[in-house]
């Protein structure tokens, strides 16, 4: 388990990119009021991070993040992909919690398993 920002600390509604080096990968933390959602900054449509500079991510005027890429836009809250090449696929979810201090704690996340549904 590692401590990455704390809720505080993230903007609302807005990709922000954490490392470290008990993830897999780089994730995209956003928050969403008093919760936060993790997501693998691994595009489902090619593996490619979603973001075209360090910590510069794209977002639709309605609200979805989009992969730089090829377009791929993706529910913020729930990691699907809503529209693009991926359409039905997901971003992977990285399990985070907020402490009563608003601490956010990230678990690695599942080891991929293509076959499981
Ligand atoms: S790699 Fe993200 S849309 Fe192609």
């Amino acid at each position: 388990m590692s401590s990455a920002p704390t809720l505080e600390q993230l903007p609302q509604q807005q990709p922000v990119a954490y490392s470290d080096q008990e993830l897999p990968a780089e994730v995209i933390l956003i928050r969403d009021g008093q919760q936060v959602a993790a997501w693998l900054n691994i595009c489902p449509h090619q593996g490619r991070p979603l973001n075209y500079a360090p910590n510069k991510f794209l977002q639709t005027p309605d609200g979805y993040l989009m992969c730089a890429a090829h377009g791929a836009t993706f529910n913020m809250q729930t990691g699907e992909c809503v529209n693009g090449p991926c359409i039905g696929a997901s971003l992977r979810a990285v399990p985070a919690t907020v402490n009563q201090q608003g601490q956010i704690q990230l678990s690695a996340p599942e080891p991929y398993n293509p076959t499981a549904n």
